[in-house]
């Protein structure tokens, strides 16, 4: 690991204290002048680091910067080893993803970007990405086989983990309008798209990549007019916590609920925090709309709607438009 790694790891993880440069020196085992050349290199990539008279240095209250480094200090220990890629700008990091899962990259990778210049939503819509005021991250799963039967809910429990995430993280309790859209004080904060490859010859899901996008600060220019109406974002003016803690908490249950598929348990949560069970709904699988009550959320994800002639309806992912009335 690089002096300027090192130095960047000790910062993060004495988020409330000073280190001279004379600690860092002695800690890491280098002259003073190293750390003083790893400090101005972190400025020079956007850290903001106050170097406090005669006490030393620390991460400034605003440094917001997302390092694999203030991840990983938060991150379980089970996942440590797993891969993390932080780009300043990339196309859409579930490009970035699928291109490396045909390289052979492992399970695990997590790629995450400041910037995404062609960000993909759900049904083809682009997925606002300005610079530096959102998490952009996509992580690869390769399902084994037990696992690819249970792959289809993962999108259904990425959610969960993006709400456990931001309960732990900001104690408040977010909401998930169905299927995968993420909510917080009445506004959508996050986004979720999975893709799938599969092998052409078995049909089996051999890569599936989980594409998360959150809405961390309003941009200074404001959401487009079209989102304005909607979306929201997770940190308000009283409420600055870094990205990279927010990353690591969705990480550590995004990892855990992979492994626990099976077991469906999760879904217990999602229908706790789903804003969507017990409202009119009205939803289109064509042309027309149809309209019902949401009832439940069976063990496959799939919303159960109970239908004006009294006939119970399971929507899935993907084939349908919904509006709650
Ligand atoms: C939606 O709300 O329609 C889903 C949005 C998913 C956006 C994320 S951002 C990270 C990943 N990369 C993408 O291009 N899309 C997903």
């Amino acid at each position: 690991m690089s002096v300027k790694s090192e130095v960047l790891k000790l910062l993060e993880a004495n988020r409330d204290s000073s280190l001279s440069g004379q600690e860092l020196a002695g800690h890491l085992g280098v002259t003073r002048a190293a750390i003083w050349k790893a400090v101005n290199s972190l400025k020079e990539e956007g850290y903001h680091i106050d170097a406090v008279n005669n006490r030393g240095y620390r991460l400034a209250k605003d440094n917001d910067v997302l390092s694999p480094e203030g991840i990983r200090l938060e991150l379980k220990k089970a996942y440590q080893d797993y891969e993390i890629q932080i780009y300043k700008e990339v196309d859409s990091t579930n490009q970035v993803v699928k291109r490396q899962a045909l390289e052979g990259k492992k399970q695990g990778l997590v790629v995450l970007a400041e910037e995404q210049s062609a960000g993909k939503g759900r049904r083809g819509r682009n997925f606002f990405s300005p610079m530096g005021t959102g998490i952009y991250m996509s992580v690869l799963f390769c399902p084994e086989s037990e696992q690819a039967e249970n792959i289809v809910l993962i999108t259904t429990a990425a959610a969960v983990a993006v709400c456990r995430a931001v309960r732990k993280v900001l104690g408040e309790e977010p909401e998930i309008k169905w299927v995968n859209d993420v909510y917080l004080r009445g506004r959508k904060i996050c986004g979720i798209l999975t893709e799938a490859v599969s092998d052409f010859e078995s049909g089996r899901i051999d890569t599936v990549v989980v594409g998360i996008g959150i809405n961390y600060h309003v941009p200074e220019e404001g959401f487009p007019e079209e989102l304005r109406e909607i979306a929201g974002s997770v940190c308000t003016a009283g409420n600055l916590v870094p990205r990279n803690s927010l990353v690591a908490a969705v990480l550590n249950e995004l990892y855990e609920l992979y492994d626990g598929l099976a077991e469906r348990s999760f879904l217990e949560d999602y229908r706790k925090w789903s804003n969507v069970l017990g409202k009119e709904v009205r939803f289109s699988s064509g042309d027309s709309w149809e309209y019902g009550k949401a009832v439940d959320i069976d063990d496959d994800g799939g919303l159960v709607v109970q239908c004006e002639n009294g006939d119970n309806k399971v929507l899935r992912t993907g084939e349908i438009t919904l509006r709650v009335c």
